[in-house]
C-alpha cells in the first residue's frame, strides 16, 4: 500500500503509481473524443479536431496537478493533431489554459513522453495518434521502459545519498548497479521488439508528424521523446565525473538542460542533485568515484556497456529513419542523430574512466 503522502526522495513505486493514477482521469471527459481521434486524424480533419480541442478547453475547470497533468495528455493529442495537419495553425487560443495547466502540474504546458506513455490509459481508453499496431507497440515499449527506469534512479540515487560507509555502502552499491542493469535490460529488449516490428518508412512518415514542435507563451517546446526518459537522470548520475572533459562536460550540461524540464519534478530534484556532486566535492562522491574497485567496478562497467548495448542498435535505428527524412531532419526532441553520437562518446569516456583509463 503506498503512502499518501509525498516520499523525500525519489520513490519508483510512487512515481509509477502517480502516473497510472493519472492515466486513469479524464477530467476533461475527452475519452469519447479521443477514442474518435485515430478516425479524424485519417481524414486529416483539423475542423473537428480543433472544435473538439476548444470545447474542452472552453469547460476546463481542472484544480490539482494530478488532473491537469491528464488534461494536457488529452489536449496534447488533439493540439498536435491539429498542428501535424495544418502547420504553422494559431494556437495560441489554447495558450491560457495550457499555461495554466502546465503551472497546475509543475510541468512543461503540453504534452510529454510520460503524458505519451505511462499517463495513457491501456485498453479501450488508449489515446493514440493513428490506433495502429504499430503506435500501440511504440507506446507500451516506451511506458514499460520508463517504470522500468524509474525503478534504477531510485535506487542509483539512493547510494548516492547513503550515508553509510565501507563494506555496508560498498554491498549497497553492488545490488543498486545489478537492479539498473535489469532495468536497461527492459529498455534495450523493448527498443529491439520495436526495431523488429516498426519499419523506418512506418515511423517516419505515419508517426513521427504527430511530434510538432509547439510555441506556446512564446517559447517553443519539443513534442514528447527519448530524451525525455528517465535515461537522462540515470545519465546524470552515470556521467558525473569530475575528471570529465570540458568540452563533453559543457556539451552534456548544455543537453541536460535543455531536456530537464520535460521531467516529472520529482525527476528534476534527482537531476540537479546529481550534478550537484559533481560540481562540488563537499556534497558527496560520484558513482565514478565510488565505484573504483572490485565488484562495485564490474558492476557499474557492466552497466555502462549494457547502456550501450540499447544504444547502438538505437543510433541505428535512428539513422535507419533518417536516412529517408529530407536531409537535416530531427527527431521530435529537436536533436538530428549527431546527438546520439555524442552521448555515446560520453558513455564511452565513463567506461574508460571507471575501467581506470584516465
Ligand atoms: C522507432 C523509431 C525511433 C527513432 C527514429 C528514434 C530517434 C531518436 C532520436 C533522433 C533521438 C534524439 C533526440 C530527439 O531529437 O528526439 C532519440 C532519443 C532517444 N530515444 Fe529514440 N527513437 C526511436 C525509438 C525509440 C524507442 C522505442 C525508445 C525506447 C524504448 C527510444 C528511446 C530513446 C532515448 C532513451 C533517447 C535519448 C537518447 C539516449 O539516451 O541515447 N527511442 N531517439
Amino acid at each position: 500500500m503506498l503512502s499518501i503522502v509525498e516520499p523525500p526522495v525519489f520513490s519508483a513505486a510512487w512515481e509509477n503509481q502517480r502516473d497510472s493514477d493519472i492515466a486513469g482521469r479524464d477530467p476533461l471527459g475527452a475519452d469519447v473524443i479521443m477514442a474518435n481521434l485515430p478516425a479524424a486524424n485519417e481524414r486529416g480533419c483539423v475542423d473537428w479536431l480543433m472544435t473538439e480541442a476548444r470545447r474542452l478547453a472552453d469547460h476546463c475547470s481542472v484544480s490539482n496537478a494530478m488532473d491537469a497533468r491528464a488534461a494536457l495528455r488529452d489536449l496534447g493529442f488533439l493540439v498536435a493533431s491539429a498542428v501535424k495537419h495544418a502547420p504553422g495553425l494559431d494556437i495560441s487560443p489554447f495558450e491560457p489554459v495550457l499555461q495554466m495547466l502546465g503551472r497546475l502540474a509543475d510541468e512543461v504546458p503540453r504534452d510529454s513522453v510520460y503524458s505519451y506513455a505511462t499517463r495513457n490509459p491501456n485498453g479501450a481508453r488508449r489515446r493514440s495518434f493513428t490506433g495502429t499496431a504499430e503506435e500501440e507497440l511504440f507506446i507500451s515499449s516506451v511506458a514499460e521502459a520508463t517504470v522500468s527506469l524509474n525503478v534504477a534512479v531510485e535506487s542509483l540515487n539512493e547510494v548516492l545519498h547513503d550515508r553509510e560507509d565501507g563494506e555496508k555502502q560498498e554491498k549497497r552499491l553492488v545490488e543498486a548497479l545489478q537492479v539498473s542493469r535489469s532495468s536497461v535490460d527492459v529498455l534495450r529488449a523493448n527498443l529491439l521488439e520495436v526495431k523488429r516490428r516498426v519499419s523506418p518508412e512506418l515511423f517516419s512518415s505515419q508517426l513521427r508528424p504527430y511530434f510538432p514542435d509547439l510555441t506556446i507563451g512564446g517559447e517553443t517546446y519539443a513534442a514528447p521523446g527519448g530524451a525525455q526518459m528517465p535515461l537522462l537522470v540515470m545519465d546524470a548520475m552515470l556521467f558525473a565525473d569530475p575528471a570529465q572533459e570540458p568540452d563533453a562536460a559543457a556539451w552534456h550540461q548544455s543537453y541536460l538542460d535543455e531536456n530537464l524540464r520535460y521531467l516529472p519534478p520529482a525527476h528534476r530534484a534527482v537531476c540537479t542533485a546529481a550534478r550537484a556532486l559533481s560540481e562540488s566535492p563537499a556534497t558527496g562522491r560520484t558513482l565514478t568515484e565510488l565505484a573504483r574497485t572490485g565488484a562495485t567496478r564490474d558492476q557499474f562497467s557492466g552497466l555502462l556497456k549494457d547502456v550501450l548495448r540499447f544504444r547502438h542498435p538505437h543510433r541505428q535505428l535512428a539513422r535507419d529513419n533518417m536516412r529517408i527524412r529530407p536531409d537535416g531532419s530531427l527527431g521530435s526532441g529537436g536533436y538530428t542523430d549527431a546527438a546520439l553520437d555524442r552521448i555515446i562518446d560520453l558513455n564511452k569516456d565513463a567506461l574508460r574512466s571507471v575501467e581506470g583509463g584516465r
